[in-house]
């Protein structure tokens, strides 16, 4: 799990790529979106291909015979960079061999390697027919007709500045919730420039989106058949959005303001900065039973002397007394975090205090990471860089430690009862998928009828794949049988 976020995830709701021509008029054409990244770029990947449905753009899941392909990139750290052009040159075989048959496919490369490096995109892939970065995706359609009528070229293939006009305004309104879990993205952006980080780089400035256009989007959603909707923003509590009212609403109103929607069952929000966790929002954690107990709260290093030089604005006792205030409030809240091990001058006594930290602390689940030196950052050039060597030797104890924090918690699931969300058919027949508020899998028989649906289950097992229950109203059958 704790590579997630960086792992491909290809986004794509239709499975039929043939080609037809509805009315006898306009070819239906395809898109094959491929997603790298955060569940931001999962988000903007849906919004991508909803703008090309007006221009005849149907979504498939594979490469093959797409029409029009879009990587959507990460640059967070360097392997996800990397994977960018090596995944190009998978492309353009693609687009060689349909040119060699006599069609035609455009690639275009969105998100925040296309931000970051736009030019050497296209130094180094020339094939690539456009380069968009993370704020122009609203362009999307006007770029996309310049590229069919082959006007695109030089200059016109790329847009990565940061538009004054606000993404959001301009996308169409969207199609309706494919899935039961559905991100919204509320915030975008970052002011707090961790000094490793590239995001406010490749995302520019805080942003947050008005009250009334993320009611909106959110009912849609559930219209279309969401249950449950995660609120997403590279710092999504620090969200300061205008309210109908016209003063800025901090995200705990605008949780109170999304509960009310008739036939959403869960909401969630990702990724939270320590130092934005204000009173309000750990009260809504206490108040709002619909906000599941469950917080990924980065923390990046136990030490106080790299959590300076990470510019991270807090130190590891600010984390503690945070996570005693949120126990307080809701006390089976669930923390995750993010970790970064080997940053510049980290020594070994600085390690340990990492590993003091979640030893007291207890996740349930983590992401942790080699530091990975970004160009433009100011952590990439400090002193004291770390050997490859000690970074993957510090990993793999931290692994370790995190592993074992998240097995024990699967473990005293055993024998609870808890509400599962249904989201998905699983890999056997009759057999359902779900996730329990502290947002593991679980899985369970039930029928397809159950998607969407919430029901308790008594959990019967734990092992690496998630979690295992039974209905509950089964579960005492079976005693009395
Ligand atoms: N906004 C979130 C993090 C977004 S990036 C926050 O402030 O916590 C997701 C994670 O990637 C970060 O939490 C960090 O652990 C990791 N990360 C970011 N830059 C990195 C780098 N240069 N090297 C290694 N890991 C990095
Ligand atoms: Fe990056 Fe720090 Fe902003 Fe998170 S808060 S996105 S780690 S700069
Ligand atoms: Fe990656 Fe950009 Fe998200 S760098 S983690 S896709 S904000």
């Amino acid at each position: 799990m704790r590579t997630a976020q960086v792992v491909p995830i290809e986004m794509s709701e239709g499975q039929d790529i043939g080609r037809e021509r509805p009315g006898g008029t306009a070819l239906v054409k395809t898109v094959f979106v491929k997603t790298y990244g955060c569940q931001m770029n999962v988000y903007d990947s849906a919004r991508m291909t909803e703008v090309l449905a007006p221009l005849g753009y149907r979504p498939v899941s594979v490469p093959d015979g797409a029409d029009f392909i879009i990587v959507n990139t990460c640059h967070i750290r360097e392997k996800a960079s990397e994977k960018v052009f090596s995944e190009l040159g998978r492309l353009r075989r693609h687009k060689e061999a349909r040119a060699a048959g006599g069609g035609r496919m455009f690639i275009a490369v969105t998100g925040c390697v296309a931000q970051a490096e736009g030019a050497e995109i296209l130094r180094r892939a020339p094939y690539v027919d456009m380069v968009l970065g993370p704020q122009t995706y609203h362009r999307l359609p006007e770029l996309v007709a310049r590229m069919e009528r082959a006007e695109t070229g030089g200059a016109g293939r790329v847009a990565t500045d940061f538009p004054v006009e606000a993404k959001f305004d301009h996308l169409p309104a969207r199609d309706g919730g494919q899935t039961i879990s559905a991100f919204l993205t509320v915030q975008e952006g970052c002011d707090k420039f961790c000094s490793f980080c590239v995001v406010p780089y490749t995302r520019g400035a805080e942003f947050s989106r008005p009250v009334a256009q993320v009611l909106a989007e959110a009912a849609q959603l559930v219209r279309g058949g969401a249950r449950e909707i995660v609120l997403l923003g590279q710092n999504v509590n620090a969200y300061r959005g205008q309210g109908p009212d016209g003063a800025p609403w901090g995200l705990d109103r605008l949780i109170s303001a999304l509960a009310p929607i008739a036939g959403l069952t869960r909401l969630r929000y990702t990724t939270s900065h320590p130092a934005d966790m204000d009173d309000r929002l750990i009260a809504a954690h206490r108040d709002v039973p619909m906000l599941m107990p469950y917080l990924h709260l980065p923390v990046q290093s136990g030490a106080d002397r790299i959590l300076r030089a990470m510019n991270r604005r807090h130190t590891g006792d600010d984390y503690r007394r945070l996570v005693r205030r949120l126990r307080a409030a809701r006390p089976d809240i669930a923390l995750s975090s993010d970790f970064i091990v080997g940053f510049p001058g980290e020594s070994e006594a600085d390690f340990e205090q990492t590993l003091a930290l979640v030893g007291e602390i207890g996740f349930t689940q983590a992401y942790s990471f080699k530091y990975s030196p970004r160009p433009g950052t100011p952590a990439s050039l400090m002193d004291g860089q770390v050997p490859e060597s000690v970074k993957a030797d510090r990993l793999a104890r931290l692994q370790i430690l995190l592993d074992s924090q998240q097995a024990a918690f699967n473990r005293q699931s055993v024998g609870q009862t808890m509400p599962v969300l249904v989201e998905r058919p699983g890999r056997r027949p009759g057999q359902m998928v779900g996730r329990s508020p502290y947002l593991q899998a679980v899985r369970t028989a039930a029928p397809v009828g159950a998607i969407g649906s919430t029901i308790e289950l008594r959990i019967t097992a734990s092992d690496a794949r998630g979690l295992a229950g039974v209905p509950v109203a089964h579960a005492s059958e079976r005693v009395t049988a």
